[in-house]
């Protein structure tokens, strides 16, 4: 949708016009999985698609939200900010994020009419609920003259989803969304926040998103167990090193002279998948720095191996989008990207070789599971920002 049907649209719902307009990015994680939340290195870019944020101040003291996307519309009296909505309601991402800025001292005296879309595909992987959250925190940091810097919109988003949408989600989505560069990756370490900008401006590669558009995806459940099985991880490995705080703490040598320390046999893959990860990561962005793509591209697929195996959670849509993709001359790497279970893989294919990778890969993917796959050639895009 053009911007001029979204300000008609908006004019449409609300008879009258949008003073504001805000817009925050999906993203696509080159690598680095399930590790954020355990104190690791991540390293995800923004993407150009993502949620776009109309509103307007209105009269009658009530917070509108309504959606393009979602038929539900939601109307809240302003002593209605504070509590989440029941049955997963849509609206919960961004009354999330209002509630963080009363918890934070704001007070919120005005109603607003709010109009959202986005054309991140729902359910992908690839944050579209981020992206509500991060564009909602931008708007009222800018509406409410709160001077937060983009790490703090990022946190207020993760906070929404802990606590309005039940995901104990690592900070990795909401990051991406607000600290997104053109054409860069964020090189992040999740546990001090220090985070760099790494050029992706590829001689003849581009970064191909395919869309299993499988009905599995990783629900709060299964992601917070996740969480837990680590927690479990660092509690056992705690009695051979008291000062662990996280997984990321550990390089792959410390790790195999405490692993002993695991006898849950879950916990201990969970915890040999972050602490491979999480040098795979740095090794990945050291050879990406390099100019050693092809070193990137294994790493990648060593990644989704890992979260194959000792992650679990990959499932079989996954599993066939990424093996396909290996068999393809001119793809680099192929892996699965977000959370896990259905959504999408994230692959580096030669520019002469998309044409192929797109027909061959989405055959053998229908021809194993049923499906019809989507690939998007993904343009790295900028963070959240106001556009008008
Ligand atoms: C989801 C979460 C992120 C991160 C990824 C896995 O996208 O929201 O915080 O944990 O899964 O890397």
């Amino acid at each position: 949708m053009e911007l001029n049907e979204l300000k008609q649209a908006f004019e449409k719902t609300y008879g009258k016009k949008a003073s504001a307009i805000y817009f925050a990015p999906g993203r696509v994680n080159l690598i680095g999985e399930h590790t954020d939340y355990n104190g690791g290195y991540v390293f995800p870019c923004a993407l150009s698609f993502g949620t776009y944020l109309l509103m307007a101040e209105n009269d009658d003291q009530v917070m509108r939200f309504q959606s393009l996307n979602v038929p539900e519309k939601i109307v809240l009296n302003l002593n209605q900010l504070e509590k989440p909505l029941a049955n997963n309601c849509w609206a919960n991402y961004p009354l999330g994020c209002i509630a963080q800025y009363i918890k934070r001292g704001f007070a919120i005296r005005r109603g607003y009419d709010m109009l959202f879309w986005g054309n991140v595909p729902a359910g992908a992987g690839l944050s579209s609920s981020a992206a509500i959250e991060v564009a909602t925190a931008f708007a009222f940091a800018d509406l409410l003259n709160a001077e937060y810097d983009r790490t703090e919109l990022a946190k207020i988003g993760q906070q929404s989803e802990h606590e309005f949408a039940g995901v104990n989600c690592g900070i990795m989505d909401q990051f991406a969304s607000a600290q997104g560069k053109k054409d860069h990756a964020i090189f992040l370490n999740c546990d001090t926040m220090e985070f760099q900008l790494v050029p992706v401006k590829l001689e003849g590669v581009k970064v191909v998103v395919a869309n299993t558009h499988s009905p599995h995806k990783l629900d709060s459940g299964a992601y917070n167990a996740r969480v837990e099985q680590c927690q479990l991880a660092v509690r056992q490995l705690q009695s051979k090193r008291p000062d662990l705080k996280n997984l990321a703490q550990l390089t792959e040598t410390d790790f195999k002279a405490i692993e002993s320390a695991l006898t849950d046999e879950t916990a201990h893959r969970r915890a040999r998948h972050v602490v491979g990860e999480v040098q795979r990561t740095t090794d990945a962005v050291a050879a990406l720095k390099k100019g050693d793509i092809a070193k990137f591209g294994q790493l990648m697929n060593q990644s989704h191996v890992s979260l194959r195996d000792d992650y679990e959670v990959t499932g079989p849509e996954l599993d066939a989008m990424a093996e396909a993709a290996w068999k393809i001359d001119g793809v680099i790497g192929s892996r699965m990207t977000g959370g896990g279970f259905g959504g999408c893989t994230v692959s580096l294919v030669k520019d002469e070789a998309i044409p192929a990778f797109i027909e061959k890969v989405g055959k053998e993917y229908a021809a194993k599971t049923g499906l019809t796959a989507e690939f998007y050639v993904a343009e790295i895009g900028d963070g959240a920002k106001r556009i008008e």
